[in-house]
C-alpha cells in the first residue's frame, strides 16, 4: 500500500514546511518536492489544506463498568468517531476496580479492542488498589507494553486508592520508570460534602459542583504533587479543571516536581451553569471533576498557550439520556462523564486557534505530539517524519459546521457541545498509510487498529 500526498503545508512542532509526503508500508519514506509515486500509489491533492499529525487523545474510557451501568461506546463506534474527527490513537483507562483481579482486568480490556478498533490505541492501567501481588501484576503489564499507570483520588471503595496506596504504586513506578496519571480529587470531602448536601434536601444536578468544589480539587491535586516530589516519580494530573488545581501543579513544578498537566475539551469551553440546567438538561453536563466557574476558562487557555497544560484530552465517557436520568432522585447517581472524542480536534482548531487564544504549533503539541512524547509513542506518533507511522490529517479550514448529536458518530443521544461552531474539519484522516476518512465519513477498514507497545521512559 503507498500513499502519495501532494502539495502539504506540514504543520509539527517547531516546523511549517510545504512538500509532498509518501508512504509505503504503513510509514513516512520520503518528504519533499514533486515525489513520484508507483502507479498503484493513493494519491491526495491536499493544495489550500493544512496536513497535521495524527491526533492523540490521551484519557478516554470506552469500556467502563461505573455507577450501576456501563459507557455507551464500544471499540467500533468510538474508533470511528475518533477518526472522523481527526484523533488517529486513544489512550484508554483500564479500569479494573478494587474488587476486580488487576491482571485479568488487563486482558479483559484488551480483549475489548483488539480486531475491533479502526484506530491504534494504547492503555494506561489503573492501579485500584495495592496487595500482594500488584508489585508482579504490574511488572507483567508493563512489560507487555502498557508503560503509564493511573490513579484515581477520588471514587471511594470503587477505583480510589489510600494515601499508602499511592506511595506504593508511584514508589514501583519510579523503579520501572512508568509515568503515573491521577484523578486528583479528595475522596473523603467528596463523600462528606456530598450527605451534607443530601441531607439539606440538595439532590439536583446542580448540587454535583458544589459537592467536589475547586479547593478539593486544589488539595488532590496538590498532595498526589507532594507524594511524587517525596518519590521523585513523573506524574501527570488528568483532566484539571480551575485555576486553584492548576495552581497547585504549577507550584510544584517551580520546586522541580517531576508533574504534567492535562485538561480536558469541557473545561474549555463549558462551565457550570451548563450542570445547573433543570432536570437532564443538567445531568448531561456532570462530570468529575464538575464544570466550573467561567473565569477558569481564561485561566486554563492562558496556561495551554504557555504549555504549563501540556495536553489537552477528552475524557470520553458517554452515558445516554435513559443513564443520566438514574441520578434524578439524587446527583450521587448521576453517571460522571460526558462523549468528546469526535469533536475534540475541531473545537481545539476553532475556539483555539481561529478565535487567537493559541498558536498552531501549541495545538499539535497539545493535541497530539506531548502525548506521543510524554506516553512513549515518539516519533512514531505526533509528528510526520521519514520513519514515523502514517498518520495524517489533511485538514480543511474553510469547512463550517455545527456539532450536533445528530450528526455524530459516538454512541450517544445527546451532544454535551450542541450547537457550537466548528471552523474546520478534517478532509482525509489516514491510519499507518491507509486512508479511513474523507469528509466526515469513515471509508477505511474496520478493526484496523493495533494496540501500540510502549516502552518506560521516565527513570
Ligand atoms: O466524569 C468523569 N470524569 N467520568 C469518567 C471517570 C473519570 O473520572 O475519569
Ligand atoms: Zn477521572
Ligand atoms: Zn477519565
Amino acid at each position: 500500500m503507498a500513499l502519495l500526498i501532494r502539495n502539504a503545508d506540514i504543520v509539527t512542532v517547531g516546523a511549517r514546511v510545504r512538500a509532498d509526503i509518501f508512504a509505503e508500508n504503513e510509514t513516512i519514506t520520503r518528504i519533499g518536492d514533486n515525489l513520484e509515486a508507483p502507479a498503484n500509489a493513493e494519491i491526495i491533492d491536499a493544495a489550500g489544506k493544512l496536513v497535521f499529525p495524527g491526533f492523540i487523545d490521551p484519557h478516554v474510557h470506552i469500556y467502563l463498568p461505573f455507577m450501576a451501568t456501563f459507557a455507551k461506546d464500544t471499540h467500533e463506534t468510538a474508533s470511528i468517531a475518533a477518526l472522523i474527527g481527526g484523533t488517529t490513537t486513544y489512550i484508554e483507562m483500564c479500569c479494573p476496580n478494587r474488587n476486580d483481579d488487576a491482571l485479568e482486568g488487563y486482558q479483559f480490556w484488551k480483549s475489548k479492542a483488539e480486531g475491533k478498533s479502526a484506530c491504534d490505541y494504547a492503555f494506561h492501567m489503573s492501579v485500584t488498589k495495592f496487595v500482594k501481588e500488584t508489585d508482579s501484576q504490574l511488572r507483567q503489564v508493563v512489560a507487555d507494553g502498557t508503560a503509564s499507570f493511573k490513579i484515581f483520588l477520588a471514587y471511594k471503595n470503587f477505583f480510589g486508592v489510600d494515601d499508602g496506596e499511592m506511595y506504593q504504586t508511584l514508589e514501583l513506578a519510579k523503579r520501572l520508570g512508568v509515568i503515573v496519571t491521577a484523578h486528583c480529587e479528595n475522596a473523603e470531602l467528596v463523600a462528606r460534602l456530598q450527605q451534607k448536601l443530601l441531607a439539606e434536601g440538595k439532590t439536583g444536578p446542580e448540587w454535583h459542583e458544589p459537592s467536589r468544589p475547586e479547593s478539593v480539587e486544589a488539595e488532590g491535586t496538590g498532595r498526589f504533587a507532594t507524594f511524587l516530589e517525596n518519590t521523585a516519580a513523573t506524574g501527570y494530573v488528568v483532566h484539571l479543571s480551575c485555576e486553584k488545581a492548576l495552581q497547585a501543579a504549577l507550584a510544584a513544578k517551580s520546586r522541580g516536581v517531576k508533574i504534567h498537566v492535562e485538561s480536558v475539551i469541557p473545561h474549555f469551553l463549558l462551565d457550570k451553569s451548563y450542570a445547573e440546567r433543570p432536570g437532564v438538561e443538567g445531568m448531561k453536563h456532570v462530570m468529575s471533576p464538575p464544570l466550573r466557574a467561567k473565569h477558569n476558562q481564561t485561566a486554563l487557555w492562558n496556561a495551554l498557550a504557555l504549555g504549563t497544560i501540556d495536553t489537552v484530552g477528552t475524557d470520553h465517557c458517554p452515558f445516554d439520556t435513559e443513564q443520566k436520568l438514574l441520578g434524578k432522585d439524587s446527583f450521587v447517581n448521576i453517571p460522571n462523564g460526558i462523549p468528546g472524542i469526535e469533536d475534540r480536534v475541531n473545537l481545539m482548531y476553532t475556539h483555539g486557534v481561529k478565535r487567537g487564544r493559541l498558536d498552531l504549533d501549541r495545538f499539535v503539541d497539545a493535541a497530539s505530539t506531548r502525548a506521543a512524547k510524554l506516553f512513549g509513542l515518539f516519533p512514531r506518533k505526533g509528528t510526520i517524519a521519514v520513519g514515523s507511522d502514517a498518520d495524517l490529517v489533511v485538514y480543511d479550514t474553510n469547512y463550517r459546521g455545527v456539532v450536533s448529536a445528530k450528526s455524530q458518530h459516538v454512541n450517544n443521544d445527546y451532544n454535551g457541545f450542541e450547537g457550537m461552531e466548528i471552523e474546520g474539519r478534517p478532509s482525509v484522516v489516514t491510519v499507518r498509510g491507509k486512508v479511513q476518512v474523507r469528509d466526515g465519513k469513515f471509508i477505511g477498514e474496520r478493526g484496523r487498529g493495533r494496540m501500540l507497545k510502549r516502552e518506560p521512559a521516565h527513570f
